[in-house]
């Protein structure tokens, strides 16, 4: 019985030395690691879960400036509720709880379909996963984004829907387009022909002078997907 006692104490007196002998390890690994950083990229790299489908500046960014950051909404000029909504900045600012997707004013308002408002056309299930599951891994702003855009794919349904909906739809859809897009269609794919024919398309994406710089109030697209719109445009324009 004695020698028993004897043996839980020394197992107990084993289990506190190790513990601490971790625990001393431990912090010195990370006063080495902030004395020569502000931040700890190691342990930051082993928290964070890789997804790499969802990247803030490629697929995040473009619904808010233009689903949301427009002119009358949520630019810095309008700012309507006090949400300005054209920057990594601003959009983290108000109605994002980083690791909480589900508890996000930003994603609940825009689940209901309560935002974006009339004339701007709603968010559909893909835009609204990329929110939640951008918030859910932190929120950060990731901006060594995979480019996801490819100049040799550039076909209707592939190469320029996508676009069309990411960075048009907000005021070119169907629904939209009467009151916030000058009643152009481009949710349509006679809607797209006609402007793609008439050289407004590739035009206006451009940023040429004479024509109006779209999106409107946005940011230009990138080189490779202006390029994925010409070749469209060029191998015919075809319904593919
Ligand atoms: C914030 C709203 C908004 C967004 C986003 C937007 N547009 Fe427009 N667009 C307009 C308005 C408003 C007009 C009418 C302009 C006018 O008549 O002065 C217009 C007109 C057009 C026209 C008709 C030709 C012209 O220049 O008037 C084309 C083509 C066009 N947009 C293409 C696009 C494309 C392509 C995108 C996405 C890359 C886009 N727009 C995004 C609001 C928008």
């Amino acid at each position: 019985m004695k020698f028993f006692k004897v043996g839980v104490m020394g197992a107990v007196a084993l289990f506190f030395f190790f513990a601490c002998t971790h625990k001393a390890g431990t912090v010195v690994t990370i006063t080495n690691i902030d004395s020569t950083n502000n931040h700890n990229p190691v342990d930051s790299n082993i928290v964070e879960p890789i997804d790499t489908s969802v990247c803030f500046q490629r697929d995040v960014l473009p619904i808010f400036t233009n689903y949301c950051g427009i002119s009358g909404c949520h630019n810095a000029a309008s700012n309507q509720e006090g949400y300005t909504l054209v920057s990594y900045a601003t959009i983290v600012a108000r109605g994002v709880k980083p690791g909480n997707g589900a508890g996000s004013k930003l994603y609940t308002i825009c689940k209901s379909q309560e935002m974006p408002q009339y004339p701007i056309s709603k968010l559909d299930s893909t835009q609204l996963s990329y929110i939640k599951r951008w918030i859910d891994m932190g929120a950060h702003n990731d901006t060594n984004c995979v480019a996801n855009c490819d100049t040799t794919k550039y076909t209707y349904a592939t190469g320029i829907v996508p676009i069309l909906h990411n960075y048009c739809y907000s005021c070119h859809a169907t629904s939209a387009a009467g009151s916030a897009g000058g009643g152009i269609v481009l949710d349509t794919y006679t809607g797209v022909l006609a402007q793609a024919q008439n050289g407004k398309l590739m035009g206006d994406l451009q940023h040429s002078t004479g024509f109006n710089a779209m999106p409107l109030g946005g940011n230009k697209l990138s080189d490779c997907k202006i390029t994925q719109v010409r070749k469209w445009i060029q191998a015919g324009a075809l319904n593919n």
